[in-house]
């Protein structure tokens, strides 16, 4: 078997990058370990900029987004016992950012891929790129017992942070960057009504939480928990009331609780690599970095990645002209570190850190006062959370 790009990973970046190569023209295999239910299983960020509204809508998977999505022009910031709106849409001259879940994003890239008849082997096993650093490279897999070669002229490693690609890099020309946070999200998905119109992120005696939403009857909420706590400890009810306690009396008295559609703890890293190509191979998405979910920047990135390889790919199989692939690595990891800087950054603020003493509090709290009275402070914040331009 032969094809142009063999895709690793049926994520949300492998699944963008295939239909994004496809309406350039590039033929592309893509190769997914799970089943196509359990890659829908996953409940992920819901919050799209601009940018990634943008690549779905050249990859032609937009209009369920645009008819189902909410588009945000604001944030609340909860301190202090009080609620203090971010006016994204003012603050950034015009822009906003779309409220629509991960899950749907990756159903509707299956379903315009499925419809255009590309490939998608499902439950791959032993997934293995080969030869990527010379002008031939290959992927193994075996599907059903039986062992499979696909020849290529380029890989793309969007297979998450536990995938083969970063692992097949030669040791001696990677390095990785890693923060770990003391503490996990604890998530819930309920079909009630979102507390509020726009996402609160909640600073708080008792530890973050976030308000979110995927629909005007679904939403999702989570409670910053230590790493040690078990989610089957965490009874409906017993998430429901710590969540009252963490909003402030108005939102407490809004909320309307129901059964958990889904429940799970998911610990919080910063993680980069470096580079991001190794030949014939790339690495997009997960696969190349973590941001801990504060500023919701995982999706977006992973999109963002995508766009500049498809650039590339498209200007090298065009014009044949490798100056985009070239670029690839650096162009990304610019983006990136601003990216994990201000996920760090909003997860410092938020989050009551395990070795915080009272000083440590009040600078977080005159860091948020100050973020909201000053124009520099709340446009610093909106602007990197509705995304900063492609450079
Ligand atoms: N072989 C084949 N597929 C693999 C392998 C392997 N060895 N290892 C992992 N995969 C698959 C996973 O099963 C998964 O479906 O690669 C896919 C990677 O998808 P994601 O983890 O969703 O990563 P990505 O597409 O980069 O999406 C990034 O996901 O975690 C969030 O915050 C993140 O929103 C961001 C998005
Ligand atoms: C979510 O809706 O799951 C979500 C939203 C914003 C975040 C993180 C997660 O910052």
């Amino acid at each position: 078997m032969r094809t142009s790009v063999v895709i690793v990973g049926a994520g949300p970046a492998g699944l963008l990058l295939g239909q994004l190569l496809h309406k350039a023209g590039i033929d592309n295999i893509i190769l997914e370990q799970r089943s196509g239910d359990y890659v829908l299983g996953r409940i992920r960020a819901g919050v799209l900029e601009q940018v990634s509204v943008d690549l779905l809508e050249e990859a032609g998977a937009a209009e369920r987004m645009h008819a189902e999505g909410l588009p945000h022009d604001g944030i609340e910031l909860l301190f202090g016992g009080k609620r203090h709106r971010i006016n994204l849409h003012e603050l950034t001259g015009g822009k906003r950012v779309m409220v629509y879940g991960q899950t749907e994003v990756t159903r509707d890239l299956m379903e315009v891929r499925a419809k255009a008849g590309l490939t998608t082997v499902y439950e791959a096993q032993k997934v293995q790129p080969h030869d990527f650093e010379t002008d031939a490279p290959r992927v193994t897999y075996e599907k059903d017992g039986v062992q499979h070669t696909i020849e290529c002229d380029f890989i793309a490693g969007c297979d998450g942070f536990h995938g083969i690609c970063r692992a097949s890099a030669p040791k001696d020309k990677i390095k990785t960057f890693e923060k770990v946070y003391p503490f996990g999200w604890l998530g819930l998905l309920s079909d009630t009504p979102p507390v509020s119109e726009e996402l609160i992120y909640a600073h708080t005696e008792r530890g973050f939480a976030l308000c979110s939403q995927r629909s005007q009857t679904r939403s999702r909420y989570y409670l910053q928990v230590p790493l040690t706590e078990k989610v089957e400890d965490w009874s409906d009810e017993r998430f429901w009331e710590e969540l009252k306690l963490r909003l402030d009396p108005e939102a407490r008295e809004r909320l309307v609780t129901g059964p958990s559609l889904e429940k799970s703890i998911a610990p919080l890293r910063s993680f980069v690599t470096e580079p991001m190509r190794f030949g014939r191979m790339f690495l997009a998405g997960d696969a190349a970095h973590i941001v801990p979910p504060t500023g919701a920047k995982g999706l977006n990135l992973a999109a963002s990645d995508v766009g500049y390889l498809y650039t590339g790919l498209k200007q090298y199989y065009q014009s044949g002209s490798s100056e985009g692939i070239d670029a690839y690595s650096e162009r990304c990891l610019r983006r990136i570190w601003n990216a994990e800087r201000f996920s760090w950054w909003m997860t410092s603020l938020m989050h009551k850190f395990p070795d915080m003493n009272d000083f440590d509090v009040k600078v977080q709290e005159a860091e948020l006062g100050y973020i909201v009275r000053s124009q520099a402070g709340s446009t610093s914040l909106a602007e990197n959370y509705v995304g900063l331009p492609l450079l």
